[in-house]
C-alpha cells in the first residue's frame, strides 16, 4: 500500500445519485469502504446503497464543499455536474478523475476540440454558436448530419437527425437556440468503446473492447468482446491511453467509438465515470469496472480486467413495464442470466431500470441468451396470451 493510498473504511463521496453510483456503491462496501452519495433526489438507486445520502443541488455550493470535507475522496457517476460544483469540491478535498477532465467531457465542442489538439480523429463538425454559423456551417458539413447540444445531453436527449428535407433553423430553435455542434453523419459499421483505467502512479488498465447497438439512441445491447480486427482494437486502446495521459485522469474512463463503413475510427465522446456498456463485466470480468474506479481513485493497484467469457447485456428500459411486472422468474430461471435492477420505482418509458446479462461460449451466443431473457420477461403478458 503506497502511503498515498486511500484505505479500506475510508469514506467515498459520490456526487450523482443514478445507477452508476449504485454498482459502484456496492463495490465500494465490498471492499469495506463507506458511501456518501449527494444528489437533488431522495431515495436515489444511488442513495439506497450509500451510508448517507445528502439530498441537495449541486449548485448548493456551500453543501457540496460541506459534503467533501466529510469524505476521503470525491466522485462523480455522471458528468453534468455543473463545473462549479467540482471546482467547489476540490477547494476542500480530493476530486477523482480531475474537475478539468469533467470539464471537457461534459461540453462537447471543448470535447472535440482537446480531441483534436492531441491529434485523435473526430467526426467532421462545426461550432454552431449563432444562426450565420449554422447555416455556413450546414454548408460545409452537407446532409445528413446530427445537431447536437454541447452540454447537457444524454440517452441521445438534445440531439435532432438532419436530413435533406430539415428545416435546420427550426430544428436548432428547438434545441432552444443553445450553443451546438453540428456533425456529419456517419454511415456506421458498427460501435464500439473502449474502458480503460488510469491509477495514481499513472498505470493502466483496458477491458476488452465492447461491442454497442442503441435503439432510438439509447443503448440497447452489449456484446464483448467486438468482432473487430485486430489493428482496430489497438487503436481504439492508444486512443484512449492517450486521453488518459492528456487528461491527467485518476479512474475509470469510457470512450465511445464509431467505426465507420469506410473503416474510419472516430471518438463520438468520452465519459469520465464507468459506463453502461461496461455492466457485463460485473459478472464477467475478474475486476468489474467500478471495483476498477474504486481501486483506481483510492490509490491502489489496478485489478486484472481479463473476461472470464464471453459476455452480452441487454438494458431493461422501462418500456419493459408497459404491460405490467415483468415476469422476472422466467429470467431467473436461467442459469446463464443474471439480472441487476436499480430500484427506480417508476418505470417511464426510455427510462434505464436495470440490465441483464449472459455469458455464452461465444458473443454471438451470449447475446441470443441475454435477448432470449429480456422477451422471457414480457412473453406472458395476458394482453400477449
Ligand atoms: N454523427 C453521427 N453519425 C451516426 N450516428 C450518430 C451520430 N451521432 C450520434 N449518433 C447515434 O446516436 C447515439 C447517441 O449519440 P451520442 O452518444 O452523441 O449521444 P448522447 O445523448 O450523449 O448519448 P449517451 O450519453 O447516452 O451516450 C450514438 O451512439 C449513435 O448511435
Ligand atoms: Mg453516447
Amino acid at each position: 500500500m503506497s502511503a498515498a493510498s486511500i484505505p479500506p473504511g475510508s469514506t467515498i463521496g459520490v456526487l450523482g445519485g443514478g445507477q452508476l453510483g449504485r454498482m459502484f456503491a456496492m463495490a465500494a462496501r465490498r471492499l469495506g469502504y463507506r458511501v456518501h452519495t449527494l444528489a437533488p433526489e431522495h431515495d436515489t438507486p444511488t442513495g439506497q446503497i450509500a451510508d448517507i445520502e445528502i439530498v441537495a443541488s449541486y449548485d448548493d455550493l456551500d453543501r457540496v464543499r460541506e459534503f467533501a470535507r466529510a469524505v476521503d475522496v470525491v466522485t462523480f457517476e455522471f458528468e453534468n455536474v455543473p463545473a462549479a460544483a467540482a471546482a467547489a469540491a476540490t477547494e476542500v478535498g480530493i476530486v477523482r478523475p480531475n474537475r478539468h477532465a469533467l470539464e471537457i467531457a461534459q461540453h462537447r465542442l471543448r470535447e472535440k476540440g482537446f480531441l483534436r489538439t492531441i491529434g485523435v480523429p473526430v467526426a467532421p463538425y462545426v461550432e454552431v454558436r449563432t444562426e450565420a454559423d449554422l447555416l455556413d456551417g450546414a454548408h460545409r458539413i452537407g446532409r445528413p448530419a446530427v445537431l447536437k447540444t454541447a452540454a447537457l445531453g444524454y440517452d441521445g436527449k438534445g440531439q435532432i437527425a438532419v436530413h435533406q428535407d430539415t428545416d435546420i433553423v427550426a430544428a436548432w430553435r428547438s434545441l432552444g437556440r443553445r450553443e451546438a455542434v453540428l456533425e456529419a453523419f456517419i454511415d456506421l459499421e458498427r460501435e464500439i468503446s473502449v474502458i480503460g483505467a488510469r491509477g495514481v502512479d499513472g498505470d493502466l488498465s483496458f477491458f476488452d473492447l465492447f461491442d454497442n447497438t442503441h435503439r432510438h439512441h439509447i443503448l440497447d445491447v452489449t456484446v464483448c468482446p467486438a468482432p473487430v480486427p485486430t489493428a482496430i482494437a489497438g487503436e481504439a486502446i492508444d486512443i484512449t491511453r492517450t486521453v488518459l495521459e492528456g487528461l491527467d485522469y485518476i479512474g475509470i474512463l469510457c470512450i465511445e467509438f464509431f467505426l465507420s463503413r469506410d473503416g474510419r475510427l472516430l471518438v463520438n465522446e468520452l465519459a469520465p465515470r464507468p459506463h453502461n456498456s461496461g455492466h457485463l463485466t460485473f459478472d464477467a470480468c475478474r475486476t468489474s469496472q467500478f471495483e476498477q474506479q474504486l481501486r483506481a481513485i483510492c490509490g491502489f493497484p489496478l485489478g486484472a480486467p481479463d473476461l472470464i467469457g464471453p459476455a452480452a447485456m441487454a438494458n431493461l428500459l422501462g418500456d419493459v413495464w408497459a404491460d405490467g411486472e415483468p415476469d422476472w422468474a422466467a429470467a431467473l430461471a436461467l442459469r446463464d442470466v443474471k439480472l441487476h435492477l436499480y430500484g427506480k420505482t417508476t418505470p417511464r418509458p426510455g427510462r434505464k431500470m436495470g440490465h441483464l446479462t449472459a455469458l455464452g461460449q461465444t458473443a454471438q451466443h451470449a447475446r441470443a441468451r441475454v435477448l432470449a431473457a429480456r422477451d422471457l420477461l414480457t412473453r406472458t403478458r395476458p394482453a400477449e396470451l
